[in-house]
């Protein structure tokens, strides 16, 4: 079997059985220890001067390989490139975009670096795997270094639409970098259409048929693969988390009252205002849910550097105030708004405690709470799935209550019918949905990548 090389901008270094793991890293690990092979990126450490090689860590048959980076680089190419130019625009932020030369440079200066640094760790029949929109040029520069393997690249966010994507001067030289890849994996069908488009309108490349697509003189593979969960242990975890500590309290704490939760990171592609003025109209149309029901936004802060996501911050702080301002009661405050973040196994509990789950992003190439509320939930007396029709999770759980984010008081109306349906309906709907994420877990997920990828013909065409 050939190794497997992971590389992503965060390296995940999990311990086996700690619960903290997230989905991804549990699949990359188990990809990796099945195959062994080599996980490869930032150390999440910065260095007045880093050293010239990646840290290495070995664990069995897996090998981790991270590098450190200089301040600048990490302004240049995470907080700068990667997160206020790549970021908002692949979530139709335009608006949001910020674009500067030097930070183009500096995120072809790491991943060159990466390709560099990751070369003489090769074997001629490793697969490589490339993860998410801070490394689109990796595969061309690892070509540039000689590597003839098969490399792959998944787009974890939504790819846009092709007019959106020719906001960014250098859109050409990015797409032309995706194009240097055997196999780029995308989400859902939409962001796949959404690179058929941009191949076929603005690259003048051509769409061969199953999935095969030439531009740029390079044929490859295009497809969509929705990404999963490890939904046996999510199941399990909650089962057990239902009795733990934390989901005591704060059963004990709600009194019998419903709860309403969202959990995301402090992010403007989750919908997090939308998501609250939805709470107040709730209060406002439907005023029977006063001192009934109690809403819970778990939000820890995220890219705290780039200056949208403070402004968030303070949004939403303002908001959660002046929610709490006009209905709080002696004995009930509506909205807790918590910036801090929960280990998996602890959110499980909480997420299986709470009668509706609220994932209304305004864009998101998955959304993995949405499965994972789902997941959560006891069989017998599931909660219900408010989820907007714009996260790619949308795709696979039709039997949610799907609705546009973007209308606020149709929002307010799901949320009164989620609180109001009855069990017959909530099992019937569970079921469904719980059906498909057995069905495409992140194992199903990474071997149908993985086997395609291995299925191209080595050297590229
Ligand atoms: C999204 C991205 C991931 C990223 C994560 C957390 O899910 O697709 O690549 O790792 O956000 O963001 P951060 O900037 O903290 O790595």
């Amino acid at each position: 079997m050939s190794r497997l090389i992971v590389i992503s901008n965060r390296v995940a270094r999990v311990t086996e059985g700690k619960a903290a793991a997230g989905g991804l890293a549990v699949a990359m690990l188990a990809a990796l220890k099945a195959s062994g092979g080599i996980w490869f990126g930032w150390s999440g450490e910065t260095k007045a001067s880093p050293p010239e090689q990646p840290h290495i860590h070995r664990v069995g048959r897996l090998t981790y390989a991270t590098m450190d980076l200089s301040q600048q680089d990490l302004d240049e190419y995470y907080n700068g490139f990667a997160n206020s130019t790549l970021w908002p625009l692949f979530h139709y932020r335009v608006d949001l975009m910020s674009y500067a030369r030097t930070n183009f440079a500096g995120y072809r200066r790491v991943n060159s670096l990466f390709a560099r640094k990751l070369n003489p760790l090769l074997r001629g029949e490793d697969i490589i795997w490339v993860q998410d929109y801070h490394l689109i040029p990796m595969g061309e520069e690892l070509r540039r270094a000689g590597v003839r393997n098969r490399i792959g690249f998944f787009l974890h966010t939504p790819f846009p639409a092709y007019e959106i994507l020719t906001a960014l001067p250098e859109h050409e030289t990015l797409i032309r970098a995706l194009c240097a890849y055997d196999l780029v994996g995308f989400q859902t069908e939409n962001d796949l259409n959404a690179f058929r488009d941009y191949i076929r309108f603005e690259a003048r490349g051509e769409v061969l048929g199953d999935g095969l697509f030439r531009a740029y003189g390079r044929t490859f593979r295009a497809a969509a693969y929705p990404i999963g969960l490890d939904t046996d242990t999510v199941e399990a975890q909650a089962a057990e988390a239902a009795g733990s500590r934390h989901t005591e309290r704060l059963r004990a704490s709600l009194g019998g009252r419903s709860l309403i939760i969202g959990v995301d990171r402090l992010d403007y592609s989750k919908g997090i205002p939308e998501r609250f003025q939805s709470f107040e109209n709730l209060m406002s149309a439907y005023p029977a849910n006063r001192g009934r029901v109690t809403f819970m936004q778990i939000a820890p802060p995220s890219r705290t550097d780039v200056q949208q996501y403070s402004e968030l911050r303070e949004r939403l702080e303002h908001m959660a105030g002046s929610i709490n301002g006009r209905f709080a009661e002696f004995d009930w405050v509506p909205v807790r708004y918590l910036n801090k973040g929960f280990n998996r196994r602890t959110l499980t509990g909480f997420l299986r405690t709470s009668a509706v789950g609220l994932v209304t992003p305004l864009r998101d190439g998955m959304n993995l709470v949405a499965k994972e509320y789902v997941a959560s939930q006891d069989p017998e007396n599931p909660g219900m799935l408010v989820l907007s029709r714009f996260a790619g999770a949308a795709r696979e759980l039709g039997a949610a209550l799907i609705v546009n984010p973007h209308d606020c008081e149709g929002v307010a109306d799901a949320l009164q019918r989620a609180l109001d349906m009855p069990l017959g309906e909530r099992r019937e709907r569970w079921e469904e949905m719980i059906a498909v994420l057995r069905r495409n877990d992140i194992t199903a997920w990474r071997e149908r990548y993985v086997d395609a990828l291995s299925a191209m013909p080595e050297g590229a065409f």
